[in-house]
């Protein structure tokens, strides 16, 4: 096949499905963590390789008046004891954020605590970490992955918010035509959601294929989140959709404090800064840690030009 002729829709979508399949490329995967270029390469949209590095990158978003949320980097993990160090670096960080009075919480992938595996472990796991939030006056934000898991995620968030109220989150993603059921279910128990737009590569018979249905879903969830007296967090760089928020706030339709902006580490630090400047909430997702590369494949499936970018600098430096 010759890329040349390809029409540029065309191209991106092979573009996205590409760096999709490598964010599952085992091989490759070892390959890149171990090498000192593909750190240098991750560290774009990696705060860093340790808990220090992450926490350090909190307090410098703070000074800035912005919050985060931390993402110690892992995910499908096979056995228990490496669901277990995953969740120690997690109770360490509930610790630290708060001896040190940072606007900080945590995001958490239930791959990375062992639910491919033996879901009751990741359940346990994740009950402790988010008892753990309680006591440290904080909240726990479950990411959602593949659809294989979405049902078991909400669920388990469900339970988990019946033991610890108000101390644990969920995600939810406007390209699944569920998730307009799954707004509603959990919007209706209270429970905190993160809107995003979704990063996985999902059948035409759940999700939206065309990205304008997905971007019209998420701008019809997001206005209904932010009415349903549930904060929420809105979890998009879409500047178009951004502006329809302010919109709505600046017309008198949502209120600011009813849901913040949320945006990834590395990304649009303009607009973030921007919005907080006009009082608006926002919080940066900060990921770290050595097991990179399959955020950092997704980072690049949602703008393959940022192959280009990295590319530049790279040499730059
Ligand atoms: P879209 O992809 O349409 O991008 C809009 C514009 O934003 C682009 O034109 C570009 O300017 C900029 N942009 C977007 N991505 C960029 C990138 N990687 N690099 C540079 N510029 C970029 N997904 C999921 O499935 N489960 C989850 O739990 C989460 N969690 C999550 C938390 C937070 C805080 C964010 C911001 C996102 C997620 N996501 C996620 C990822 C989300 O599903 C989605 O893939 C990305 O946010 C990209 O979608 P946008 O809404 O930004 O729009």
């Amino acid at each position: 096949m010759n890329l040349l002729f390809l029409p540029s829709q065309e191209l991106l979508k092979l573009l996205r499905s590409f760096f999709i399949s490598m964010s599952r490329s085992k091989g490759f995967r070892r390959f890149s963590e171990r090498s000192t270029v593909g750190r240098k390469l991750s560290s774009r949209f990696v705060a860093g390789m340790t808990v220090e590095d992450a926490l350090k990158a909190a307090a410098a978003v703070n000074k800035e008046g912005i919050a985060a949320t931390l993402d110690s980097l892992g995910e499908s993990v096979f056995d228990e004891a490496h669901a277990e160090h995953s969740a120690s670096i997690y109770h360490q960080l509930l610790d630290e954020i708060k001896a040190r009075h940072l606007n900080a919480n945590v995001s958490v992938k239930l791959s990375q605590m062992g639910m491919e595996f033996d879901p009751a472990l990741a359940e346990r796991i994740v009950a402790e970490m988010v008892k753990h939030a309680d006591e440290t006056d904080n909240f726990v934000r479950i990411d959602m992955e593949g659809s294989e898991y979405t049902e078991a995620t909400i669920a388990m968030t469900e339970r988990l918010t019946a033991r610890y109220p108000g101390r644990v989150g969920t995600v939810l993603q406007a390209y699944l035509f569920r998730t307009v059921n799954d707004a509603r279910r959990l919007a209706n128990q209270g429970i905190r959601i993160r809107l995003c737009k979704g990063a996985y590569k999902e059948p035409a018979e759940i999700a939206f294929p065309a990205k304008s249905d997905v971007d019209r879903n998420y701008t019809d969830l997001m206005l209904y989140l932010a009415g349903s007296g549930v904060f929420c967090g809105m979890a998009t760089h879409d500047e178009a959709i951004i502006h329809r928020m302010c919109q709505a706030v600046e017309e008198g339709r949502v209120e600011k404090s009813a849901f913040e902006f949320q945006m990834l580490y590395g990304v649009r630090r303009d607009l973030q800064r921007k919005l907080a400047a006009k009082g608006y909430g926002v919080r940066v997702y900060i990921p770290f840690g050595n097991e990179w590369y399959p955020y950092f494949m997704r980072r690049l499936a949602e703008r393959p030009a940022n192959v280009l970018f990295l590319a530049r600098n790279f040499f730059k430096n």
